[in-house]
């Protein structure tokens, strides 16, 4: 099937071949109570494509051994596919080596490995790390663990009413005494793409190492690691079209060389005494134990689909539709969208009246429409904006318009029913 040109009211044009695209996903042709699958929960995790189903397939169909160690063809093979992986997300994100790639089991272990390594090493009292008022708690938490550990302080970076960070306000923070920040590329909960670059710079003018949570924007946006320099990088695979199980940190080098480990085990070390044990070099140091093998190769493949593609194209179709969606959403009597940043991204996040979001989500899902609802990992975000949790619309590569028109039709219908 060609490519179609899909026309928004915008009059904004994409050569984009969604239909295409959505052949690719099994489970969108899936019946949800007797309806088509409205599937806008993709910042929760993302579908994913045949070539990722069938990449998990061929791995344990032809190639499934134990990496590193074998000296046997599948093990070769398998440790063949599994370092391919890793090439693939060095390209993908533009790092500078393959040994800076760190496979995690998601980008919540790539912070805790962060924090519990690089901050018990470097963090004393008195010392700040500054995180911001709309991060995950996955940045929130292992952060605050470490602080209260070496009795160093968590600072926070307001955020507007709109839902974009207040820069003065980080400037302000920014000192001498600053060790570490760690910050959101996109909210999961508002939307919001963060000016990472300039916020790293700023962090980097103080001499502090900066951490940045790509979760959310690393399937919205293309990321090139060497051009932001930041110190390091999290992602998570499930929310690039890949498996569960697998995430990425990224490290510069010098940095991940200087760090301890963070686990021990299998794989991380070179030699093993009971007196002393030397440890393996990177990537390897940081990858205890038996790895998630078909993940990495599942990751693989999403990041092939993904360029295949192209994630600009992608992030455009996004775009268009994020554009047609908000202003009808707002249409909508009693609904406030929460985070209405002008530098946002695929989320719609929203309140309606006083209506429940879960009652929203369960009537929304009567007619097939999955949404996410309540507080998205994210209570300081609704307390930032004095709600108890929103309903939440996320979009990804394969959303249609007409899914949209559905969202809009589904909404009413909540406020018939609850109202
Ligand atoms: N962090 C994920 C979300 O935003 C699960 O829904």
């Amino acid at each position: 099937m060609g490519a179609v040109t899909l026309q928004n009211p915008a009059e904004i044009k994409i050569d984009y071949a969604v239909e295409r695209i959505r052949e690719d996903f099994p489970i969108l042709r899936e019946l949800i109570h007797g309806k088509p699958l409205v599937y806008l929960d993709n910042a929760a995790t993302t579908q994913k494509p045949r070539q990722v189903l069938n990449a998990l397939t061929a791995y344990y169909e032809h190639d499934n051994a134990n990496i590193h160690r074998g000296v046997y063809l599948l093990s070769e093979r398998a440790t063949k596919f599994h370092e391919d992986a890793r090439k693939k997300v060095q390209k993908f994100l533009n790092a500078a080596r393959p040994e800076e790639i760190i496979f995690t089991r998601n980008s919540t272990e790539a912070i805790n490995l962060v924090a519990q390594s690089y901050g018990r090493k470097n963090f004393s009292a008195g010392d700040e790390v500054i995180i911001s008022a709309i991060e995950h708690h996955a940045n929130i938490v292992p952060w605050q663990m470490i602080c209260e550990e070496r009795g160093a302080v968590l600072r926070v970076i307001p955020v507007d009413d709109r839902g974009d960070l207040i820069l003065e306000a980080y400037e302000e923070m920014l000192s001498e005494h600053t060790k570490f920040v760690a910050l959101t590329h996109m909210s999961n909960a508002l939307g919001t793409v963060t000016p990472v670059k300039k916020m790293i710079e700023m962090a980097h003018s103080v001499g502090a190492p900066i951490l940045i949570d790509g979760s959310q924007a690393a399937y919205h946006m293309s990321v090139d690691l060497q051009a932001l320099d930041c110190d390091f990088y999290a992602i998570t695979g499930h929310k690039l079209y890949g498996p569960t199980g697998i995430g990425v940190l990224y490290g510069k080098r010098d940095l991940l060389n200087e760090m301890p480990p963070y686990q021990g085990g299998g794989d991380m070390i070179l030699s093993v005494t009971f007196e002393k044990t030397t440890y393996n070099d990177l990537p390897f140091k940081f990858e205890a134990g038996t790895p998630d093998i078909s993940g990495a190769i599942g990751l693989g493949a999403a990041i092939d689909f993904i360029q295949s593609t192209g994630i600009e194209k992608m992030a455009a179709h996004e775009k268009s539709i994020l554009d047609y969606a908000t202003p009808r959403l707002q249409e909508i009597p009693g609904l406030r969208l929460i985070g209405t940043s002008k530098s946002k991204a695929s989320v719609l996040s929203f309140v309606l009246g006083d209506i429940h979001p879960h009652d929203v989500g369960t009537i929304l899902d009567q007619d097939g429409i999955a949404i996410r609802t309540g507080h998205h990992c994210a209570q300081p975000v609704m307390r930032r904006y004095n709600i108890p949790a929103t309903a939440r619309a996320s979009l990804a590569c394969y959303n249609t318009f007409d899914e949209i028109d559905v969202l809009v039709k589904g909404i009413h219908k909540v406020l018939e029913v609850m109202g």
